[in-house]
């Protein structure tokens, strides 16, 4: 017997960070993600790249077999899985969600269960949390999506609400080596919050106003708008420490080359993930060009 499933990967719009203190975040899923396939078998694993692509070879690094195992139990001793990444892992392009979800929906698939959407976003969150540590849950809120979401969680109630632009929106989005683990970046947040708790809540504060404005600035298709927060939220991540030089460098190139707007997204650290919004496709073929000269993994995507 045989099944598979698939989710995409994920960048951050605006608001990563200050999601983990309860402010709105806006995810786009990508064209690229992760697939699994299972078949009836006897536990071997293995794990496809495409061409560019590196695991992790950290220390302490999530490998895919931890996920496999937390998502499958014991089903896991009865089938082979197979995994196929597109994104590269601990990059903050949401890889781990990605397989979580991906997992799930083989799974589902494989023994004929349906699952409510609300079951299947605890459970991927509670399988992803082996990645990151105590998560906001939103790159798996991302990976179960069809489209842009605006997405908050009080620690209570998470909310998912779309966010779909009325005119396609034309981004370049990357990669530039790995950031070093998601915990790791939140806990140096974490603690400067515990030296500076009013100047980190009014951060974080600033941070979910960005995603407010942009979130309104997507909806009116407000291309120069949506860009200025773009900026505004990479100098306020950057002063949090969360921005390498090799991603300021990709951001520089991004701006120079005609973006509206540029940042890092996801976790940031040592390396990590960016986005850039391009005013139409020829205008992000050209950053995207010059993002791939300084030796960044680089694409195109159009979000409708
Ligand atoms: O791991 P990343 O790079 O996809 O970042 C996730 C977003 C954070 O806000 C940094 C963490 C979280 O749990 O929301």
């Amino acid at each position: 017997m045989r099944a598979s499933g698939e989710a995409p990967g994920k960048i951050i719009l605006l608001g990563e960070h200050a999601v983990v203190y309860g402010q709105p975040a806006i995810g786009v899923p990508l064209s690229r993600g992760v697939r699994v396939e299972l078949s009836s078998g006897s536990g071997l694993r293995s794990v496809t790249l495409k061409k560019g692509i590196e695991l992790s070879t950290r220390r302490g690094a999530t490998t895919p077999q931890m996920l496999i195992d937390r998502a499958l139990g014991a089903l896991g001793d009865e089938v082979d899985v197979h995994v196929f990444f597109d994104i590269a892992p601990m990059s903050g392009l949401g890889s781990s969600a990605a397989l979580a979800v991906a997992l799930l929906r083989a799974r589902d698939n494989f023994v004929g269960r349906k699952t409510s959407a609300r079951a299947r976003l605890d459970e991927a969150i509670a399988i992803e949390d082996v990645a990151h540590g105590k998560s906001s849950g939103v790159d798996p809120a991302i990976a179960l999506a069809a489209g842009p979401i605006l997405f908050s969680n009080d620690g209570v109630t998470k909310k998912v609400r779309t966010c779909a632009p009325p005119q396609p929106l034309h981004l370049v989005v990357g990669a530039r080596g790995g950031h070093g683990g998601t915990g790791r970046s939140v806990g140096r947040v974490r603690d400067l919050k515990s030296q500076a708790p009013a100047l980190i809540d009014q951060t974080m504060s600033l941070l979910g106003s960005a995603s407010r404005t942009a979130a309104k600035a997507i909806a009116t298709h407000d291309l120069d708008l949506l860009g200025r927060t773009m900026d505004l939220a990479h100098g306020v991540l950057s002063g949090l420490g969360l921005v390498s030089d090799a991603i300021e460098d990709v951001i520089r190139t991004a701006r120079a080359r005609g973006a509206l707007g540029a940042k890092m997204s996801g976790a940031g650290g040592d390396g990590g993930a960016f986005v850039a919004l391009a005013a139409d496709r020829a205008s992000a073929e050209k950053i995207r060009r010059g993002i791939v000269q300084l030796g960044a993994l680089a694409w195109c995507e159009t979000i409708s």
